[in-house]
């Protein structure tokens, strides 16, 4: 079995952080979302990847995730011209999977405990497809699947107006190379996609068996800022364990699941966990936490952060409160005004405020 990691596509919901960096490569508990991913790819025993690259982001993919050697892994790259959905995705892939059946992953989705039972599942029960669902509250912004009494997929549309069921498709789904000539039969959707639940209609409706499963744990989907601070709060909150490996000064107070990368300094600060602190930061006179990622060598000083996630190289000065908030790389954030208490701010990279 081979698998397909979507990481191509514009990112436009994530707009303006998505201008530098793509959306698979934004960070939660300081790994980027891709990682997480492959891990999962891997764990399951698969280890022939191809990944889906876009021309404008392919770069960033290609030298964050190399060859593959890191996980011991064969990557390669496809390149998918534009982003015209993802059945359109799979066609452009076809070369690289040939006959083989493969697991489909958005490189922006996330489930707890992986995907390796649902492979075993595939395996032993030969469906033409596998598709994962999950309970919604907005079922409007996702596929949606309509289930028979015996818990068969009948049904499937792509975002609709007036869902029928609250079961979303996770970005998640197992194909034999019969998904090929069902793809071969859809037309693009009203969003000028070609859409891989329309492929997997296209499946029912030539008689083939669809299998889905109803996960029960978390599924993340990190396509907007507030889906990313869930994800980060998430991952911290199940998937984190105390590691203080930074230099501590005795004025500072470090509380609960705390990680603290070496080279990371903390003076007369607090920090409550869940806290995930990279290599090189500086916490000055400070109260981190919870629920807070804070990138490599970024520096906060006289300030207050919880619940949000700054990228890399940013300098946060005088903020007397900042929360769910979501900080590029290279950012000057720096409160002028007594009058600003608490902050929520979205900023993309090389970005300079004063407030
Ligand atoms: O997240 C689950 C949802 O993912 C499903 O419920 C939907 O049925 C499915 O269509 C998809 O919907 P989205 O509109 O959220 O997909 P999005 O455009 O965000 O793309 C998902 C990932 O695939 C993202 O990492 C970018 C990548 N992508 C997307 C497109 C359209 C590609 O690599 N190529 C593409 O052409």
């Amino acid at each position: 079995m081979k698998a397909l990691i979507l990481a191509g596509g514009k990112g436009t919901r994530l707009k303006p952080i998505t201008h530098t960096i793509p959306k698979q490569l934004l960070p939660v508990a300081n790994k980027p979302i891709l990682f997480y991913v492959i891990d999962q790819v891997k764990e399951a025993g698969i280890k022939d990847i191809g990944i889906i690259i876009s021309p404008e982001t392919g770069a960033y993919i290609k030298e964050a995730v190399g060859d593959g050697k890191r996980w011991n892994c064969r990557i390669t790259y496809i390149s998918q011209d534009e982003p015209l959905g993802l059945a359109h995705a799979v066609k452009t892939a076809q070369p690289f999977l040939g006959k083989s059946t493969f697991l489909m992953f958005l490189g922006d989705n996330l489930i707890e405990g992986g995907v390796k039972s649902f492979v075993q599942e595939f395996e032993s029960n030969s469906p033409e497809a596998l598709v994962l669902l999950k309970e919604v509250l907005d079922p409007r912004l996702f596929g949606v699947a309509e289930l028979n009494k015996k818990g068969e997929v009948v049904h499937l549309v792509e975002k609709p107006k007036e869902p029928k069921t609250n079961l979303a498709l996770v970005g998640i789904y197992l194909f034999t190379p019969q998904i090929h000539q069902a793809i071969a039969g859809i037309k693009p959707s009203w969003r000028g996609e070609l859409e891989i639940t329309d492929a997997i209609q296209k499946l029912l409706d030539m008689g083939k068996k669809v299998r889905s499963h109803i996960l029960k744990g978390w599924w993340l989907d990190t396509g907007k800022k507030d889906d990313l601070l869930e994800a980060n709060r998430v991952v911290l909150d199940s998937l984190l364990k105390r590691d203080v490996k930074g230099d501590i000064d005795s004025k500072s107070k470090i509380v609960g699941r705390v990680e603290v990368k070496k080279g990371a300094r903390i003076e007369n600060s607090t920090v409550r966990g869940p806290v995930s602190i990279a290599e090189g930061c500086l916490i000055k006179n400070s109260f981190i936490g919870p629920f807070t990622s804070i990138g490599t060598s970024t520096i906060v000083e006289d300030s207050s952060v919880g619940h949000s996630v700054i990228l890399e190289n940013s300098r946060i000065h005088r903020m007397e409160r900042l929360e769910d908030s979501l900080i590029g790389t290279r950012v000057e954030l720096r409160r002028a005004d007594e009058r600003f208490k608490t902050v929520k701010i979205f900023v993309g990279c090389d970005s300079s405020l004063e407030l």
